[in-house]
């Protein structure tokens, strides 16, 4: 496994590979890799003869007074859990390279960026969107592996896949979670003991508005109360958004039905969790 920094160099080796018609899998992530991330890496790996992991704090998709400057980092570590999920390249570029002074070009998907985490994030699908094609132009994927854990972002990046015929495939993957249920996430280090365990509401509201859903309970109303008494039980957590909509479009929906996705964002203490579950899956 080797780590690259430069630009050109990474677009060279892309270039070359699939010159010789190899295929490139690539997982973007901002590091503090965690298993949810090798769950990626994993599969990536069976999908193509080159793997690449980008790690990279994208400071575009950072709004002012978020958490840009205190996000974790853990470089050894990270090569550690690329090295074992059999990465060929960590691209790892840095800030001044990527966005160097006069960058003014960005990428934005409309609609579908403006409820949700976008509503309360103003700029960070932009942010997303921008560095993803950067990705995509310099690392020329075949595949390339995303995880449902940002409901949102899979779905935006799909639309900008589709919108701007990229010719990359998408590969949407299933939430890692730790054995009490909580979903992994860099930000979890963030998390107290105490907020630890507060953060469990996060997962068991999906888990008892699923078991309501397959109990025949269609409402949303009644739905979207059950994660509002659940979460409202834990002190030190503060609804951002609990939301039903279309798994595909995004819509908002009054009647829950099996392509119902419930998605969440919950400030633990000071960090923002997200979570989500498609009420007709188990
Ligand atoms: P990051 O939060 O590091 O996540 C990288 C990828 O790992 C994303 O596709 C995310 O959905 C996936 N992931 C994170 N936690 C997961 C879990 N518990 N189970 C499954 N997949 C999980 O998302 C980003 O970085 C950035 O926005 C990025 C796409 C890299 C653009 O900067």
């Amino acid at each position: 496994m080797k780590t690259i920094e430069c630009m050109d160099e990474m677009q060279s080796i892309g270039q070359e590979a699939r010159a010789n018609g190899k295929k490139i899998a690539l997982v973007p992530t901002m590091g503090y890799l965690h298993r949810g991330h090798a769950s990626l890496m994993e599969e990536g790996r069976k999908r193509a003869d080159l793997l690449v992991v980008s790690i990279f704090v994208n400071p575009t998709q950072f709004g002012v007074g978020e958490d840009f400057d205190s996000y974790p980092r853990d470089m050894e570590n990270d090569r550690a859990v690329a090295e074992a999920a059999g990465v060929d390249y960590i691209f790892a570029p840095r800030a001044v390279d990527m966005y160097p002074s006069g960058y003014q070009t960005y990428v934005n998907v409309e609609e579908l960026t403006l409820p949700l985490c976008g509503a309360n994030r103003p700029g960070h699908f932009r942010g997303v969107t921008t560095v993803v094609t950067k990705l995509f132009n310099l690392i020329a994927p075949n595949v390339a592996l995303f995880g449902r854990k940002d409901y949102q972002q899979l779905a935006v990046i799909r639309q900008m896949v589709a919108d701007l015929n990229m010719q990359v495939e998408v590969i949407g993957m299933p939430i890692v979670r730790d054995a009490d249920g909580l979903a992994m996430s860099s930000r979890n280090s963030y998390l107290s003991p105490a907020e630890r365990v507060s953060a469990l509401c996060l997962s068991r509201s999906i888990r008892t508005v699923k078991a309501a859903f397959h109990g025949g309970e269609r409402s949303v109303a009644a739905l979207k109360k059950i994660v509002i008494d659940t979460i409202g039980k834990e002190a030190c957590a503060v609804i951002d958004y609990v939301e039903f909509r279309h798994c595909t479009t995004l819509a908002p929906m009054d009647r829950a039905d099996e392509q119902t996705v419930l998605a969440l964002a919950v400030k633990i203490g000071k960090t923002r969790l997200i979570d989500n579950g498609i009420l007709g899956e188990e």
